[in-house]
């Protein structure tokens, strides 16, 4: 019978793997998304990249698990992830993740920015503020964001946490395809139920 491994022992064992098949020069086989994988001193985790805040940032959007408030056409998704710290890979307890991303037409709502304040409540749609659980989990459902010229689909994060800098990046939503945004912040959508599923690549953020 298997003893169960600790969430800490596991961690070690899997940085040893991973540091060790780093060394061996293999390192096209590792979990590409993988901190330690991507850390240049063998040892350290890295945060996740930053990319552009765009024009369409609205700050205090409010606490939902559904972006798609109005019920909008379009191929429904649920999104999970997690927020890890990028220097040992602890949960991010009560992360909030502000998210932002076009409809099934390629819109935002609103295609413009500042605080939500400016807008009425009808035209805050396929955005809102996620809040991580304990465990650094997040969950929302939503609809699959279309692309829009020329750039492929993908969602927007500005996530903070007390104690760490706040990130600000995107997540590339690939339908097969590759994406430009790296291993580290792409990922396939899946189709295998009736519902669609993002199943976003961890993000690590950098603490202050
Ligand atoms: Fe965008």
């Amino acid at each position: 019978m298997k003893r169960p491994v600790s969430p800490s022992v596991h961690r070690f064992l899997r940085r040893r793997l991973l540091g060790a098949a780093a060394f061996a020069g293999v390192g096209g086989a590792l979990t590409a998304c993988d901190s330690t994988a991507r850390a240049a001193d063998g040892g350290n985790c890295v945060p996740t990249e930053r990319d552009a805040l765009g024009p369409f940032y609205v700050e205090n959007t409010p606490v939902l698990t559904s972006l798609n408030r109005w019920n909008r056409a379009g191929e429904p998704m649920i999104v999970t992830g997690r927020v890890l710290a990028a220097d040992d890979e602890s949960p991010v307890a009560g992360a909030r993740l502000e998210v932002w991303q076009t409809d099934g037409d390629g819109r935002y709502h609103p295609q413009g920015n500042g605080p939500a304040e400016m807008y009425e409540d009808r035209e805050i749609d396929m955005r809102g503020t996620v809040v991580a659980g304990d465990d650094g989990a997040y969950t929302y459902d939503t609809l699959v964001p279309a692309p829009y010229w020329p750039r492929p689909r993908h969602i927007h994060y500005r996530v903070s946490a007390p104690g760490f800098r706040t990130l600000v990046t995107q997540h590339y939503l690939s339908d097969g395809e590759p994406v430009p945004g790296g291993p580290c912040r792409s990922g396939s959508i899946e189709r295998a139920g009736e519902v669609a599923r993002f199943d976003g690549p961890v993000i690590y953020l950098s603490r202050v």
